[in-house]
């Protein structure tokens, strides 16, 4: 049975707010949820900080890439302007305010591990450890239950597109979970879970059919979907099994949505 919440706000805050701020994770507590989804990518010095786009020009303006500038430089920058005037200077923010930021508020994390191209092992490696560090009790205290990984929500959930870097995730940081994110769900997708030793496969809704949730439920895996934005189509996919999914209107889908 799937152990995380059901609906999770997208990127913290949807749609309502700078997409991977603090400001989007007030915003995503502001409508009552407890779970958010980011991406996380290094810097430069190594230092994981929040952020979608590997490329400057959509939500931090001017040009540049973040694996050239160091986190100090990045974190300076105003990720707040592009989406309204309301949001300027809302900084980039660094994976371990976020962390503290959600351990504070109870929040649970679908942190998903997104490398720029030619920095997936190393991506994978430093989140994981970083993510360790900071939940060390509670990996210790679910170590001792003797329960596999998939049963405990005091844990973060890992997700990326790239197996290297959920591969480097499993090395660094076993005991915590992963789940496999794919576009499109290819005919490999139980093979690729094995050799992740993953607990769930991460897809989009728009390509998923009812049999693939299915085959999917039946082999024991969660299946987490994004982006889910009406409540018709949520309800539509929770009704065939799908276990969660995360959401840009927080708005219209509500953190105790529970489809029809
Ligand atoms: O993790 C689900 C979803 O966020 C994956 O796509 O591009 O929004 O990070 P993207
Ligand atoms: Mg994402």
């Amino acid at each position: 049975m799937w152990p995380y919440p059901k609906i999770v706000a997208h990127r913290g805050g949807g749609t309502l707010a700078p997409e991977n701020t603090i400001a989007a994770m007030r915003c995503g507590l502001q409508y009552g949820f407890r779970a958010v989804e980011f991406d996380v990518m290094l810097a430069r010095d190594g230092v994981p900080i929040l952020m979608h786009d590997t490329v400057f020009g959509r939500t931090i303006q001017g040009i540049g890439k973040v694996p050239d500038l160091n986190a100090a430089e990045l974190l300076k920058l105003d990720a707040g302007s592009w989406l309204s005037p309301e949001f300027a200077g809302e900084p980039v923010c660094s994976y371990r305010q976020v962390l503290d930021f959600c351990r504070q508020h109870g929040i649970w994390m679908n942190v998903e591990i997104k490398p720029a191209e030619g920095f997936e092992v190393e991506t994978g490696r430093v989140v994981a450890q970083v993510t360790q560090e900071c939940f060390a009790a509670e990996i210790a205290a679910h170590v001792a239950t003797g329960a596999g990984t998939f049963a405990d929500p005091a844990l973060p959930l890992f997700s990326s597109f790239s197996f290297d870097a959920l591969r480097a995730a499993q090395v660094a940081a076993p005991d915590i979970p992963r789940g496999f994110l794919t576009d499109v769900i290819e005919d490999d997708w139980a093979q690729r879970l094995q050799e992740l030793d993953a607990v769930a496969l991460h897809t989009n809704h728009k390509y998923l059919s009812p049999m693939q949730v299915q085959a999917i439920k039946q082999a024991g895996y969660g299946l987490f979907c994004y982006t889910v934005n009406t409540p018709e189509r949520a309800a539509e996919i929770l009704s065939w099994g799908v276990d969660g999914f995360c959401t840009d209107r927080i708005d219209l889908i509500g953190a105790d949505f529970a489809g029809s």
